[in-house]
């Protein structure tokens, strides 16, 4: 058996006082890779130390949507670097449009982030993970102004025909532990018109723990409840999905 948490955010604080404990925890729990993903320049660099440290952690760096606010010229050059110079970088992200909440950065500068470091990781080769939440379609319409398919849409939301044009898009599509909840019909019906080969799976962690650890500290040895979710419903097995999901990982980040 093969897992490939292909999203987790090890960096987080809520990780702060055991994080070393948790990453040999995963390790022990038969998780075979990691990508370990930042949200802004100071957790992208965490991001590539806790990859450094461990032999089976990869990780992205990148700009969140909101941290897209106070990001500068610098900031970018920043990212930028650490694409260049460390080889555990293996993607772009998490990157996106997040308009959720009021209080997140002013539209105008949530795109122009977005946009800046799509075109980064086209000029580097690198993939992008993309995150989408209630963007109102703008991520699908700057994804399809740019001709971006080296991307994975991120802890998927949307609905089937949604998942149906990233498909012909080219993109992957990940899902989190929102498949394993009792309200996840519409992630469900998005599982089923979504090819195998397209699929990746991911923790989000320290958010969005599966059932049945729902609402407590989630962490990257809770993988397997999404891919026993996905198998079932893709009907096919555990270990054949997990195979699969890993595979498609190993080929979408190069490793
Ligand atoms: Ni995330």
């Amino acid at each position: 058996m093969k897992l490939f948490d292909t999203h987790a955010h090890l960096d987080d604080a809520w990780f702060d006082d055991d994080r070393e404990a948790v990453i040999e925890n995963i390790k022990n729990s038969g998780v075979a890779h990691v990508m370990e993903v930042g949200s802004d320049v100071k957790s992208s660099e965490k991001a590539v130390g806790i990859a450094n440290a461990h032999d089976f952690i990869y990780c992205a760096v990148g700009i969140h949507p909101e941290s897209a606010d106070g990001a500068d010229d610098k900031d970018f050059e920043r990212i930028k670097e650490l694409a260049l110079t460390e080889p555990k970088v293996k993607a772009i992200g998490e990157i996106g449009i997040d308009y959720h909440y009021d209080d997140c950065a002013p539209r105008e500068k949530q795109t122009a982030c977005f946009e800046r470091q799509l075109d980064m990781a086209r000029e580097l080769g690198l993939p992008a993970i993309i995150h989408d939440r209630d963007s109102k379609g703008d991520v699908l319409r700057i994804l399809k102004e740019k001709n971006v398919s080296n991307a994975v849409m991120h802890c998927f939301s949307g609905s089937a025909e949604t998942a149906k044009i990233l498909v012909n898009m080219g993109l992957m599509i990940s899902f989190t532990g929102v498949v394993t909840f009792k309200n996840a019909r519409r992630a469900i019906e998005a599982l089923k018109v979504i090819p195998l080969e397209r699929l990746m799976i991911e923790t989000d962690s320290p958010y969005m723990a599966p059932e049945p650890h729902r609402g407590k500290r989630n962490d990257s040895s809770y993988v397997r409840y999404v891919a026993e979710k996905i198998a079932e419903v893709k009907g096919v097995s555990f270990d054949e999905l997990c195979r699969i999901t890993y595979e498609n990982a190993i080929r979408f980040f190069n490793i």
